[in-house]
């Protein structure tokens, strides 16, 4: 099978790299309005770019045309707060991505605890095991095929100024990955544990 990426329409090509790159991170991204209401939403098209300084970037597409909250907030604010999804924080990170009318505060809507962040004006989700402080670096536009005609997709880079991990997930100065039981994502609704892992050296 060769797939020409031309042939195929937006979802059918969403769920093509989702998968092929996978299993994606679910990023629970917390952030704060310029009104001071909480939101947050998760993201899975996220990845780490760069090591020092640590770097993160995330994908946030419009919807309906319009900038997602989180966008907005971010731009707002520039700064953002990656929650770890395990699995506890699986269920509120799903319902985090209905859409909420902007007054909602997403946080304890979905039934978690915001907490003040100490070096950013987003807030923090008290549950998340992991939690990274980010200030934003640089954002980048790229030009994508929306239901509604072309639009812009923000890509947005930020520094990890600050990291919270909780006591029962770091074991001799590292985060334990079995400890944490991360979810990652595999395909549209399909999501997997961390539950069989496994150690292999390089040469
Ligand atoms: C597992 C999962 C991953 C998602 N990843 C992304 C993503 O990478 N980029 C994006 O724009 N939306 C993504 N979404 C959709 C947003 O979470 C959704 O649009 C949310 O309502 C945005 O909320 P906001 O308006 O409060 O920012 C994802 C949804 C789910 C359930």
């Amino acid at each position: 099978m060769k797939i020409e990426t031309a042939s195929l329409g937006r979802q059918e090509l969403h769920d093509l790299i989702g998968t092929a790159i996978s299993p994606l991170p679910i990023a629970f991204i917390s952030t704060v309005g310029p009104d001071g209401v909480n939101n947050a939403a998760p993201f899975s098209f996220v990845a780490p770019v760069c090591s020092k300084p640590a770097i993160i970037c995330v994908a946030i597409g419009l919807r309906k045309n319009e900038k997602k909250d989180t966008l907005r907030n971010i731009e707002s604010t520039l700064d953002f707060v990656v929650n770890v999804v395990d699995e506890k924080l699986m269920r509120p990170a799903i319902d985090a991505s209905t859409e909420y009318p902007s007054d909602v505060d997403e946080i304890k809507q979905v039934g978690l605890t915001p907490v003040a962040s100490d070096r950013v004006k987003s807030p923090r989700i008290a549950e998340a095991k992991v939690s990274l402080e980010c200030k934003v670096v640089q954002e980048m536009q790229i030009v994508e095929q929306l239901r509604e005609g072309l639009g812009l997709r923000a890509i947005v880079f930020g520094e990890v100024i600050l990291a919270h991990v909780k006591d029962e997930v770091w074991v001799k100065g590292k985060i334990d990955p079995r400890r944490l039981q991360v979810i990652g994502r595999v395909a549209q609704n399909t999501y997997c544990r961390t539950g069989d892992m496994f150690e292999m050296k390089r040469a």
